[in-house]
This record gives structure tokens, C-alpha cells and sequence, in this order.
């Protein structure tokens, strides 16, 4: 699709609907997985198929082989064309999360750059490649908030705050949408699993789903995001895929979301499994009278929504306004258009993709630790490498990945025998003779600890968030050798990273980074450039202190050391987390002073705007991410103790010193109250600036007037 998401031709689709039959309505709703030209010909052939995930791909070197003049999504799309009644074509979903061939960082890494503009290419990017593989619906962004590291899907969401998700959400279903349809998923509470584990059961009620969950998959129907997922999980036992009040009522009417709201895979037919639908009729009942549109991959909306309709159990007109939104989706893919059909071409990568994805991986590269071994000086003598990802590509490419290729990966020990030659050893990751003697010989270790993206992901919860078995054994006989051990963290997720902040000279975290984990790495170790990333998510010290996120809310008594009777602390750990949301080092320091405000009242429709000094105190030019944070300390219902409300990145050479500001309107500061209620209070809100959310350099106060 050229061009913006742009609205489109209610009449066209008005026509189209009045001509359909009710079989091929209800086809418009069904979304099979693997579509086959051959087995599926028939269906294909009768409009019972509106959409189908997975199928993909250019011509294969199989098919080729099989004499076929066409992929199985070309074979489909031309049965649909020209052999199907109204010829209303196909359109193809994958999941399409963090690059299509060029793979660059996991979205938790996205998150760690708190770049719009670097999200928006990198998913613009994943687009364009996935366009030309026939793809026109991508089931990303991810943009369940993510509190519990013990959750595998932390990976594909942008942490825990909902001003960030709720940016980065915008931007990437901006960039998507360059080229294919978006998905908001999962609506909504996915993040909230019971114990961690995915799929379990949500408990939580309405107004943190407003104040908090809700806002990213706000912020992405605002952008105009074509479709919305449905969530596995139930919310105070109501199935999402059931949950009438929260997708019919909430999204769909409140907020004039006109788009697709598909279920996640036989998320209809779990009805049954849920123990709140009898059968697959009644889960289909079911779910469409909550308004989900599509079911993807299960037999229910297919076999029985016809018969739902005839019966007088589902209104015709509630199938009609599904139809509609899925027609509404195609046509802004130009589907409906017969003179755009469309085409596909080989894999290429476009240029400037991996320069891209390099960059991405820099940017979200967290400094965690550092006692002046990084940056490493050019002349460096010796550089020994160690650890389960010096060569394997694969596993630096992270979860959901359909078709990244292992080989398309320069390794970390690629990228500095590229720089370093013979300077460079080598060992794999346990402890051997021959690491140790590599640890002595060398000037300095770097050890690539970790998960493995097999640890990461959709059903990849753990019950420990420390790192894997072993590593920290061989961080500790390495470290004991006296050399400086620099640790890079792969991961999905936080983890427990307390003992590998005792031990290693210098701790960066950098995800799992994508096809240019390598030269990203090599950049950040010799300070080509800066590790930019902030943490998305809080560190929390254990499992026991999940959940931990900065912006919890103010109990009836406040955690205070000195009394040991009356507070909500830990009798056997501290409290705080090992690193807040937010925190991220520099090779260089900076300094914030002088907060001022345009004004100490806001009121409608003046805004005031909230200026600060940064300084570069350090010797290098250096990247801060200025962080603006607020509380409201009286209010309708607790409000959180501390909430990330803007950010901004400022580059500044060494000694250099800037103004940044921070614009402020009335309505940032709305929030639901006890009648679910937007609302603007009267009323004092505390403003404070700082490097992350435990660290608080500036802070003013402001009034909030409504008149
Ligand atoms: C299940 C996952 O929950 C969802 O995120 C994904 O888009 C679908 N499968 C389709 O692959």
C-alpha cells in the first residue's frame, strides 16, 4: 500500500455487502492457517475464505523444481480473483514483529531506544519486506504493558509504561501501515497472567485497565491502526474473546475503533476450554456477539455462523458490520481496487536495511555497569570472547521470527576478528583450561551471557529470572582470573542480574539484537558509539518481587525503614528494585539543572512549558534521555507514586549544555476515575526530571486549573 492509512469508499463496500450472500459473509470472517491452492480450492472458490495467516513466500526453489508458476499465495489470491463469485481477493496475515528477513531487535529492545522515529523504520522496513513475500496484514504491534519478567511475551511488547508503549505503539503502527495492515494485540490484560505463566487468568478491574492497560491500544487506535487482537486470557472470568463489554462496548463503540478486532489462533473455539461455551456453536455465538470480526483458525465462525444467523442468534446485522470492517481493511490495502493487483518479487533487502537494524541495536544496547573498562581503547592488545553466543547467529535473532535466517547474522566473533585480526581469542562459554588461560593472556574477557530465544517468547514463561544454568558459575571463575570480564547480557526479558553487577567489570544488556548483533556490539564495546538504551521494564531483585514497576500506587502506609511493624517491605530483601525503569549509563555524565516553568498554573488552553539544563559534565560527546515523571497526589483514585509522562533525547558534545522543554497541556494529566470517567482534576501535580524513575534531579510543582 502506497502512502498513509487513509480512509476509504463506504460505498464501494456498501455495494459489495448488498450483493453478498449470507455463506459468503460469513466467509469474509473466516481466517484459516496454511491456506492450500490445492486442498482449500473448493473453499476458496465459494468466498468462504476471507483471509488466511502464514502462507507466504515467493516462489520457493521447490516449487520450482515442481514445475508451479506460482506461490501457494498467488495460486490462492487467483482462485479467490477469478474463480470466486464477486472475486473479492484474499488478504494474507503473518506475524511480521521485529523485521521480516532483516531482523533487527525484539520490541523490548526497540522500547530500551525510546525512539519513535527509529521504531517507525525499522517497522516500515519489516513491512516493505514482507509486502514483497505477499503478506498484507501484519499481527503486530505487541502493546500488552509488561510487569512480570517471569512472562516470555515481555520480548515482544514495550515494557511497562504506558507513555512509552503507547508512543512507540503509534509509531510503529504508523510504520507498518506504509505497506500492510497492523494489529494492536492483544486486547486486553494479557500482561497480567496470573503467576507469569501464559495464557492464566487476569484478574483486574476496570479502572486499571483505563488508567493503564487500555492506553497503548488507545494510542494505536488513534493512529489508525487496521485491527485489534483479542487476548487469550479471561479478565475477572470473562474471556477476552467473549468480552462483549470491553470489545463491543469499549473499543468498538466508546472509541470508534471502524477496524477489524481478529481473534488470536482458535481463541473462539478456547471458548470451550475457557468452561463458558457449551460447544463451538455457542463459543461462535459468543464471540461474535462480543464483536469479535474474525476467527482465525478454528473451525467456529465456518461451520456455525450461518446457522447462528438463520436462527436468530446472532443478528444479521452484527455479521454485517463485521463484513464490513473486514472489507474496510482490505479496501485500505487497495485490494478492492481492480487495478491494483498485487504483486511480489524476491527477497531483497533494501539498501540501507542493515545499516538500520545496526543501528537499532546500538541504540537499544543498555550500559548497566561500568568501571572504566568501556569503551575498550583502539590499541587494545587482546580481546578474549566467550560465551553460548560468540557464533550462533540464530539464537541473536530472538523470538518470533518466521523468516530471519541464522546465516543472515554477522556474530559477535565475526564482527572482532574483523577489527581485531589475531588479537581476537575465542572459547564457547564453559570454563576450561583453555579459557582461563585465554582470560590471562588477554587485556580484557568479554563474556556473552544469557537466554537463549528458545527461553523467550509465547509460551516460554520461567519461574526463576536468573541467567540459565552455569553462567554465573563461569562469569565467577573468569572474574576470579584478575582480568577486567566486560558482561553483555542477550535476553527476552529482565532478569536477576544482581551477582553479574558484583562481578563484571562492565554490564551491558543487548537483548536479542537481530542480523547486525555483531557489528552493533563491536560499535558499543571501542565507543564507535554510544549504548543509547534507557530500561523499558524494572529489574526486579527476584521472582518474589514481581511485580515491581515503577509506577505502583500509594498504599494506606508508606514502606518506611525505620518501622519494621507497619509497613508493606520485605522482612528478608530490600525493597527497590536492582535497577529502575528507565536507568541507562553513558560513557560520558551528565547533569540536569535549573527546571523552569512558563508558568505555575495550566490552565485550558494554555499550555506551559517546563524547561530544563542538560550538561555534558563527561569527556565525550554523549546521547541523555531526559525523563519527565509526575505524580498526582490527590486524586479520585490512587494514582501512581511516580509515572513517566514524556521523554527527550538530547546529544551533546563534551562540556556542551542545552535548554530542553517539555510542553504541558491540561490533558496530560486525565485520568478514569471511580465512574470510569475521564476526568481533569483542580489540583496540584509534582514534576520531576531526572536520568530514570528512582532518580530524581529537578522537581516543580504546577496547578491544574479547569477554568
Ligand atoms: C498466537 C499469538 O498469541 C499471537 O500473538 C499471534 O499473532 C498468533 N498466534 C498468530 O500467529
Amino acid at each position: 500500500m502506497a502512502g498513509p492509512w487513509t480512509g476509504v469508499d463506504e460505498a464501494l463496500i456498501d455495494d459489495l455487502l448488498a450483493r453478498m450472500t449470507l455463506a459468503e459473509k460469513v466467509g469474509q470472517c473466516v481466517q484459516p492457517a496454511n491456506l492450500d491452492p490445492v486442498a482449500d480450492h473448493d473453499r476458496i472458490a465459494a468466498g468462504a475464505v476471507g483471509s488466511a495467516l502464514y502462507a507466504s513466500g515467493p516462489l520457493g526453489g521447490a516449487e520450482r523444481d515442481a514445475g508451479m508458476d506460482a506461490s501457494p499465495v498467488e495460486a490462492c489470491q487467483r482462485i479467490a480473483r477469478t474463480q470466486s463469485r464477486l472475486g473479492i481477493p484474499l488478504v494474507f496475515g503473518r506475524d511480521v514483529i521485529h523485521g521480516h528477513r532483516t531482523v533487527c531487535p525484539i520490541p523490548l529492545g526497540l522500547a530500551a531506544t525510546w525512539d519513535e522515529d527509529l521504531v517507525g523504520a525499522v517497522c516500515e522496513l519489516a513491512a516493505a519486506e514482507a509486502v514483497e513475500d505477499g503478506v498484507g496484514w501484519t499481527f503486530a504491534p505487541m502493546v500488552d504493558i509488561s510487569e512480570d519478567p517471569r512472562w516470555g511475551r515481555v520480548a515482544e511488547g514495550f515494557g511497562e509504561a504506558p507513555a512509552l508503549s503507547g508512543r512507540l505503539a503509534a509509531a510503529a503502527v504508523e510504520g507498518f501501515q506504509r505497506h500492510v495492515a497492523a494489529t494492536a494485540k492483544h486486547f486486553v490484560g494479557y500482561g497480567l497472567a496470573s503467576g507469569g505463566r501464559d495464557y492464566d487468568t487476569v484478574q483486574v478491574g476496570e479502572n486499571t485497565l483505563r488508567n493503564l492497560h487500555l492506553r497503548p491500544f488507545r494510542a494505536a487506535v488513534d493512529a489508525g491502526v487496521a485491527a485489534v487482537m483479542a487476548a487469550f486470557n479471561d479478565v475477572d472470568g470473562v474471556p477476552m474473546h467473549a468480552h462483549r463489554r470491553l470489545i463491543r462496548e469499549v473499543l468498538k463503540q466508546e472509541w470508534g475503533f471502524d477496524g477489524v478486532v481478529v481473534s488470536d489462533w482458535a481463541g473462539v473455539a478456547q471458548l470451550v476450554d475457557h468452561g463458558v461455551a457449551a460447544d463451538l456453536r455457542d463459543a461462535a455465538r459468543q464471540a461474535m456477539l462480543a464483536g469479535v470480526d474474525v476467527d482465525m483458525a478454528s473451525d467456529a465462525y465456518a461451520d456455525h455462523l450461518a446457522g447462528l444467523v438463520e436462527d436468530g442468534d446472532v443478528p444479521l446485522d452484527l455479521l454485517d458490520d463485521a463484513v464490513r470492517r473486514v472489507l474496510r481493511l482490505k479496501a485500505r490495502l487497495g485490494l478492492l481496487d481492480p487495478a491494483q493487483p498485487r504483486t511480489r518479487g524476491p527477497v531483497a533487502v533494501p539498501a540501507g536495511g542493515r545499516d538500520l537494524a545496526r543501528r537499532a541495536a546500538v541504540a537499544s544496547t543498555v550500559l548497566l555497569s561500568n568501571d572504566g573498562t568501556l569503551p575498550l581503547p583502539d590499541e587494545l592488545g587482546s580481546l578474549h570472547l566467550t560465551g553460548p553466543f560468540v557464533e550462533d547467529g540464530e539464537a541473536l535473532l530472538g523470538t518470533w521470527v518466521l523468516d530471519g535466517r541464522g546465516e543472515d547474522v554477522v556474530t559477535p566473533a565475526t564482527a572482532l576478528r574483523a577489527r581485531l585480526g589475531d588479537r581476537l581469542t575465542v572459547t564457547d562459554g564453559r570454563f576450561s583450561d583453555l579459557a582461563a588461560v585465554r582470560t590471562r593472556a588477554a587485556d580484557v574477557t568479554v563474556a556473552l551471557l544469557g537466554e537463549h530465544p528458545a527461553r523467550s517468547g509465547e509460551a516460554r514463561s520461567v519461574a526463576d529470572i536468573g541467567l540459565p544454568a552455569g553462567q554465573l558459575e563461569v562469569l565467577h571463575q573468569l572474574a576470579g582470573l584478575g582480568k577486567p570480564v566486560v558482561a553483555v547480557v542477550y535476553t527476552g526479558r529482565p532478569l536477576d542480574l544482581t551477582a553479574v553487577l558484583d562481578r563484571a567489570a562492565a554490564v551491558l544488556v543487548a537483548w536479542h539484537p537481530g542480523v547486525e548483533a555483531g557489528p552493533a556490539l563491536a560499535d558499543v564495546l571501542f565507543g564507535v558509539r554510544e549504548p543509547g538504551g534507557r530500561l523499558p521494564m524494572t529489574f526486579p531483585r527476584s521472582v518474589g518481587h514481581i511485580p515491581s514497576s515503577h509506577h505502583s500506587r500509594p498504599t494506606s502506609r508508606v514502606i518506611d525503614p525505620a518501622d519494621d511493624r507497619r509497613t508493606g517491605r520485605y522482612l528478608d530483601a530490600l525493597t527497590n528494585p536492582v535497577l529502575p525503569f528507565g536507568f541507562g549509563l553513558t560513557y560520558t555524565a551528565f547533569e540536569h539543572l535549573g527546571a523552569t516553568l512558563s508558568s505555575t498554573v495550566l490552565r485550558p488552553g494554555h499550555p506551559v512549558t517546563l524547561e530544563v539544563t542538560i550538561r555534558n559534565r563527561g569527556p565525550r560527546p554523549g546521547s541523555e534521555v531526559v525523563q519527565l515523571y509526575f505524580r498526582d497526589p490527590v486524586a479520585d483514585v490512587t494514582r501512581p507514586r511516580v509515572e513517566l509522562l514524556d521523554w527527550a533525547r538530547v546529544e551533546l558534545d563534551a562540556g556542551a549544555e542545552t535548554r530542553v522543554r517539555f510542553e504541558l497541556d491540561r490533558d496530560r494529566f486525565a485520568y478514569f476515575g471511580r465512574d470510569q470517567a475521564r476526568r481533569v482534576d483542580d489540583g496540584v501535580i509534582e514534576l520531576m526530571v531526572g536520568p530514570n524513575a528512582a532518580t530524581i534531579s529537578q522537581q516543580r510543582q504546577i496547578e491544574v486549573r479547569n477554568a
